[in-house]
């Protein structure tokens, strides 16, 4: 399968914040903004692997401002690794202030998502190779491999301490 460069699949997604997506306290309810960080990864995923893609993990979902009614938010996403059948897409979502034009936009959260290509049937099938572009890119890969390497490993030792115990 050709490499694909990190830039084929890279795309990001805009959305002006409304009253229907406020929490109790009034500010942007956490859940809006994952799906927004859902719909944007699945689409990087998708261009990435040329057809359907789901998600199989969602983490390092981190909310670090909160968002407020009316402001314009921005997911934007790349893949940063790719194996045989999945990917890590990591998505930045930037928030602009309605009442504060022209000031550059906060990073109000960042995600790691995993997702797997899948065939007709729902199995998992091949993936392209990523190629990173720049150093940015290649910390993106190296960081990423350390993630993939937690997740793995986490899932491993708890499936193994589950058949200890039965
Ligand atoms: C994702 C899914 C296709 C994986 O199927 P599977 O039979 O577990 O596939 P495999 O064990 O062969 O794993 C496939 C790949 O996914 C990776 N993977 C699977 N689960 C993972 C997890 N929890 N975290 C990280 N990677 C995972 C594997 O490491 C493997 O990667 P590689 O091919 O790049 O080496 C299957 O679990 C599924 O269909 N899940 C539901 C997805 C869905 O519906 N999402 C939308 C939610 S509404």
């Amino acid at each position: 399968m050709d490499p694909k460069p990190t830039s084929a699949a890279r795309t990001s997604l805009s959305h002006i914040m409304t009253s229907v997506d406020t929490n109790l306290l009034g500010t942007v309810h956490g859940g809006v903004i994952m799906k927004l960080v859902d719909d944007v990864a699945g689409a990087v995923a998708q261009r990435h692997a040329g057809g359907p893609a789901v998600t199989a993990a969602m983490d390092g979902m981190t909310f670090l401002h909160p968002v407020r009614v009316g402001d314009l938010v921005h997911a934007h996403a790349q893949v940063n690794w790719a194996g045989r059948s999945s990917m890590e897409v990591g998505v930045r979502v930037l928030a602009e202030p309605w009442d504060r034009a022209g000031v550059p936009p906060t990073r109000v959260a960042t995600a790691y998502l995993v997702f797997v290509a899948v065939d007709d049937q729902g199995a998992p099938r091949s993936v392209p190779p990523v190629v990173p572009e720049t150093p940015e890119d290649e910390r993106r890969m190296r960081e990423a491999e350390i993630r993939r390497h937690h997740r793995l490993t986490r899932r491993d030792e708890i499936l193994a301490s589950r058949t200890a115990t039965h």
